[in-house]
């Protein structure tokens, strides 16, 4: 497992300096073009919810798109966008969330889950929380049951768990420095 996880950490790269001064940019691109790493990953998240009744997995604009359908369809759900402001065509539901300079939003389709299924959410990382905590929102106020937000890289000095409702949250590394 502890190897697994080595051989997920090791295939994503570091820009550092990207997209501003300061930033070392964790880039999943590179876990994406290694067959072996971006199978473990998937692997990893099929394996652990499996057998726990999730009906649909979310996953968020753009990168959680990287990740959640290959899960999706492992485990026997369904796949929801959660995608950015105006790309839905039909009738959505939106929640905003604050990021270091503004806002930003991510919407849902009216329809695409029901009250009382189960949820998994997926992005590639969790910062400071703020996209998770939108995504669980926009479920929770169609009554879906958020059963845990997944992400590949999770930064503990930003505390995005503190953000997520009580819900439970699970990364597979750290980020490369
Ligand atoms: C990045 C990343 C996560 C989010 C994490 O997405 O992919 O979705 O930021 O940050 P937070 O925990 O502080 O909310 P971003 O909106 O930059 O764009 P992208 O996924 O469309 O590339
Ligand atoms: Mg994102």
């Amino acid at each position: 497992e502890e190897q697994r996880l080595k051989i997920i950490r090791d295939s994503i790269r570091v820009v550092p300096h990207f997209p501003k001064p300061g930033i070392m940019f964790q880039d999943i691109t590179t876990l994406l073009l290694d067959h072996k790493a971006f199978k473990l990953t998937v692997d990893i998240f099929v394996d652990r919810y499996r057998n726990q009744n999730i009906s649909a997995v979310a996953g968020v604009e753009a990168r959680g798109f990287m990740f959640g359908p290959s899960i999706a369809l492992a485990i026997g759900a369904k796949f929801i966008p959660l995608r950015k402001p105006r790309k839905l065509p039909g009738e959505v539901i939106s929640e905003a969330y604050v990021l270091e300079y503004g806002t930003d939003c991510l919407e849902m389709h009216v329809g695409a889950v029901h009250p009382g299924e189960r949820v998994l959410v997926i992005d590639d990382i969790v910062a400071t929380g703020g996209t998770l905590s939108a995504a669980i929102r926009l479920l929770e106020r169609v009554g879906a049951e958020v059963v845990e937000c997944a992400c590949v890289i999770g930064i503990p000095e930003l505390k995005g768990i503190g953000k997520l409702n009580g819900k439970p949250l699970y990364v597979l590394v750290e980020p490369r420095q």
